[in-house]
């Protein structure tokens, strides 16, 4: 029996893959919530004859749809895709996003970008009326981190956002390292008043990588209950 939680994202999840056509190239989120809907398109492969091929997002995500019988190729090779479906930390009524919690922002967010169509699938505690009080994830290149860290404290100063205190993210005693070999620092912000010109002034600092606000991406959300019903967002 799965847990209330479980079955709001599994509900989301399994209404997301009705998006999914034979024929289709698609985009394999990462998180929890992702690996729910990589599971019901693995059971689209194998038990319907869905033909697929799926573009994931991390290797934790390509590992899990090899695994149910998706044919995973990379980006390049698909060279655009028709939906990807991910997950996400929060999402508001404008349907902004903050990701990177499971550390992936970046593949998801190249991937998202180069499909005809984004859907994100939550359970109803990722919604939020303000982002920001998910701590905003922001990838950064291990050279001179320690320097980055702190331009990065300088322009939420100079920007006037309230929270500003920042945190390396750990694996253990170790830096968690991305599947790109970057590490990830957390911005502790509270509440983002304006999160498309935040997202465009960090990424303009030298060793940022990327950012975890997908601004203007997502094209619909599906909201997962606990009692299994959903509603679309778009
Ligand atoms: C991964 O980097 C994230 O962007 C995930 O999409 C996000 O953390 C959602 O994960 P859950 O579905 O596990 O909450």
């Amino acid at each position: 029996e799965l847990s209330p939680i479980d079955k709001a994202k599994f509900a989301a999840a399994k209404r997301a893959v009705d998006f999914v056509e034979d024929g289709m190239r698609v985009g394999l989120g990462t998180g929890s919530t992702a690996a729910w809907m990589v599971r019901c398109l693995g059971e689209l492969v194998r038990e319907e004859g869905l033909r697929i091929t799926g573009v994931p997002t991390s290797s934790r995500t390509a590992d899990l749809a090899r695994s149910v019988g998706i044919t995973v190729i990379g980006l390049d090779e698909a060279k655009w895709l028709d939906v990807t479906i991910d997950g996400t930390d929060e999402f508001d009524a404008n349907l902004n996003l903050i990701k990177g919690g499971g550390g992936a922002l970046l593949q998801e967010k190249i991937v998202a970008t180069a499909s005809d169509q984004m859907i994100v699938i939550a359970d109803a505690a990722k919604e939020v009326s303000q982002l920001g009080a998910f701590p905003l994830p922001v990838e950064v290149v291990p050279f001179g981190w320690q320097t980055t860290k702190a331009l990065i404290e300088e322009t939420l100063v100079s920007l006037d956002v309230l929270g500003r205190s920042t945190s390396l993210r750990l694996n253990g005693q170790q830096p968690f390292i991305t599947d790109e070999g970057n590490y990830i620092v957390d911005l502790h912000l509270n509440r983002i008043g304006n999160a498309r010109q935040l997202a465009l002034v960090i990424n303009q600092i030298p060793g940022v990588v990327e950012n975890g606000l997908f601004i203007d991406i997502c094209d619909v959300v599906i909201i997962g209950q606990g009692d299994g019903r959903v509603e679309l967002r778009d």
